[in-house]
């Protein structure tokens, strides 16, 4: 019989006293303000090292499986460049089909197979709630890399530090969040996240794209300010910070109705006149017509700098969950 640890999360041979040694992240609810500091500080160490030595040995020897249900290009390649810059190896599964997912096995059954071999599981799929049915399952720390329309907590961590990067602040800003609210799960993380620092947020989306009641409830029980708005006129001379979405094709029950919402935005250079100076422009990406490559060179453009900012939080969640950090 091989030995079993005593805790689910934690396996033989760890130091149990780091914070968030073993623990899954599944959402942002998980976090506090001191807890966001200490994710950032380790995130700027992360930086820090990739700048100076580039790759190093921190997680030498452990084992990222990643796990991709759905589509990814940024979040699945930054865990891997995560994982690789920290010393680590990964065993990548970005087509499920080409595994036993496609034999019909069940998401408990595929955790417990991938945590025979590595150390921590990344997840994507599309199911609402499928990062916390995976946890449940495995022993092993499960990041959660979008749960369907739930949450993205690493996007909104990751967006967070690039706000406190670029505008050196987090507190008390007018952030605006445009176009599709109801199935984007990053806004979604985001959202909640904000409240920890007195936000107003703008909510600008077609009618049928609405933040879910549901977001905005939680929201408001922090005693956040939220204002819902049809187009972006009205509030983008105010706005800090202009976090613009996709609208997600690939969740929409009917695609006549995509085809009526898909073009309802485009940030442009010539829109962004009514914007101040000091503000920065973000998107997770993949963008699809929402903001003009036009816009790209001008210095509030902080979408893929924003990218940059993802692989030193992911590598900072890494060592942390794994009791490096
Ligand atoms: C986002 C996602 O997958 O939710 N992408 C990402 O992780 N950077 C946003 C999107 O797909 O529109």
């Amino acid at each position: 019989m091989p030995t079993q640890s005593t805790s689910p999360h934690l396996p033989f041979g760890e130091n149990k006293n780091a914070p968030w040694y073993g623990m899954d992240i599944l959402s942002v609810k998980q976090f506090s303000r001191t807890d966001l500091e200490y994710v950032f500080g380790v995130a700027h160490e992360m930086r820090g090292m990739v700048e100076r030595v580039g790759t190093f040995d921190l997680l030498k020897g452990k084992i990222l499986a990643n796990l991709f249900y759905e589509p990814s290009t940024r979040t699945s390649s930054s865990f891997t460049a995560a994982m690789e810059r920290l010393g680590g190896s990964v065993i990548p599964i970005n087509e499920v089909k080409y595994s036993s997912v496609s034999k019909g096995e069940s998401l408990p059954d595929t955790i417990r197979t991938l945590e025979c071999y590595a150390d921590v599981i990344v997840l994507r799929h599309p199911e609402t709630g499928s990062a916390a049915i995976a946890a449940k399952a495995a022993r092993k720390p499960i990041i959660n890399a979008g749960d369907g329309v739930g949450e993205h907590p690493t996007q909104a961590l990751l967006d967070l530090f690039t706000i406190s990067e670029e505008l050196g602040r987090l507190d008390g800003l007018t952030v605006t969040m445009l176009g599709d609210l109801k199935y984007g799960r990053t806004v979604h993380s985001l959202a909640r996240l904000l409240t920890l620092f007195g936000a107003r947020l703008n909510y600008v989306s077609p009618e049928i794209l609405r933040m879910p009641k549901e977001v905005m409830e939680e929201v408001a029980d922090k005693g956040i300010v939220q204002t819902e708005f049809g187009s972006l006129e009205k509030v983008l001379a105010e706005t800090d910070v202009l976090y613009v979405t996709r609208v997600q094709k690939e969740r929409f029950e009917d695609v006549a109705d995509y085809e009526k919402v898909k073009g309802a935005y485009v940030i442009d250079p010539d829109v962004m006149k009514a914007a101040k100076s000091e503000m920065i422009v973000m998107h997770p990406l993949p963008r699809v017509g929402e903001i003009s490559p036009d816009f790209d060179d001008d210095p509030r453009a902080a979408y893929f700098r924003q990218m940059e900012y993802g692989l030193y939080v992911r590598m900072a969640l890494l060592a942390m969950v794994l009791g490096k950090a």
